[in-house]
């Protein structure tokens, strides 16, 4: 049987922390598994903000050793450049006459974006509908994302239901969201653990990167909070414990041993021993996966070859859905 179709993009910008690996990467990886995935680093998208020329081309390039070093196998499935797949912008532009205005006006992305931006620019706006073109032309059937992505991801739905609903024909297969099975898309700041992780975090020892050395894995780690219970209480309880949950759910995403497991393996431990074991298997995890980094970024041949081979396998699928829309909008006359 033909293998479903999962589709997701990660933007090129800045260092990824621990939360975009244990958010989108570690996920990304198992999916493969059971799907036929196809994966873009969403150069496009990161436009939004401004980028210097020299900085983006290294960023994608980054981000294309991240996800190679997380597992992604570009042979088995699909990891391209989305700029590299002309038919993401010729059908974005359809998609726009397919939105309604008003719902993308309320996007609480958007709302957000507007107020922490100088530079508004209308591809902020815009955003959700060049998501729904990633999507869409891929007849996907899953997307893999994190919570500040759902509402997009309704949207994207929604256009899809709209133009097909306009024509009479299935056009488009309408896409599903997958969050993270592991609370892995609510991986939080070390030392506020109510907000998100987020590589922009002005204060770093909120986060960890996945370039941080062992000695400041080590006290980031050692700083981060936890809580005043007497005695204290390893204990899986978001509302009530979220920096000890937080580091659990790191723990346990990182390891692979359930969060039940952790908890049963700490009964009666201190906070201490929680964090020793888990700066021993984040130092682990990390130069493991730096490792692989280097190998990949420092040949470039190789990472230019998957892009290269990775777009005309994308592009493909692409093609197809937009003859499929040409076709049927009345845009093909032959
Ligand atoms: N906008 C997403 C983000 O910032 C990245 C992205 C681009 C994406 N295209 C996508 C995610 C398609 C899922 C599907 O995280």
């Amino acid at each position: 049987m033909k293998k479903k179709i999962v589709f997701s993009g990660i933007q090129p910008t800045g260092l990824l922390t621990i939360g975009n690996y244990i958010g989108a990467l570690s996920q990304w990886k198992k999916l493969q598994k059971k799907y036929f995935c196809i994966y873009c680093i969403a150069d496009l998208h990161a436009l939004t903000i401004y980028q210097k020329e020299n900085v983006l081309n290294k960023n994608i390039l980054d981000t294309l050793s991240v996800c190679l070093a997380s597992g992604i196998d570009p042979k088995k499935n699909i990891i391209f450049i989305q700029s590299h797949v002309s038919q993401h912008t010729q059908l974005n532009w359809i998609l726009n006459c397919f939105t309604n205005f008003g719902v993308l006006k309320r996007m609480t992305q958007f709302k957000k974006k507007i107020h922490l931006n100088k530079n508004i620019n209308a591809g902020l706006f815009s955003y959700p509908i060049l998501m729904a073109a990633d999507i869409l032309l891929y007849q996907t059937y899953k997307v893999p994302v994190g919570k500040d992505q759902i509402q997009h991801i309704e949207l994207v739905r929604d256009i899809a239901y709209r133009f097909n609903k306009t024509y009479g024909k299935k056009i488009f297969t309408i896409p599903k969201k997958k969050l993270h099975e592991n609370y892995g898309s609510c991986i939080m700041s070390l030392l506020s653990p109510m907000t998100k992780m987020s590589k922009s975090d002005d204060n770093k020892n909120n986060i960890i990167t996945l370039f941080d050395s062992d000695l400041t894995i080590r006290k980031k780690i050692q700083h981060a909070v936890t809580d005043s219970d007497n005695p204290p209480n390893i204990k899986f309880d978001l509302k009530n414990k979220p920096g000890i949950s937080n580091l659990l759910i790191i723990l346990s995403n990182i390891t692979e041993i359930s969060i039940q497991k952790l908890e049963y393996y700490f009964y009666k431990k201190n906070y201490h021993d929680l964090k020793e074991f888990i700066i021993f298997n984040l130092c682990f995890f990390l130069k493991k996966f730096r490792k692989k980094f280097f190998l990949y970024r420092k040949n470039e041949t190789l990472l230019k070859s998957i892009i290269i081979n990775g777009a005309q396998k994308a592009e493909k699928y692409a093609k197809s859905t937009l003859k499929k829309v040409h076709n049927i909008i009345g845009l093909n006359i032959k």
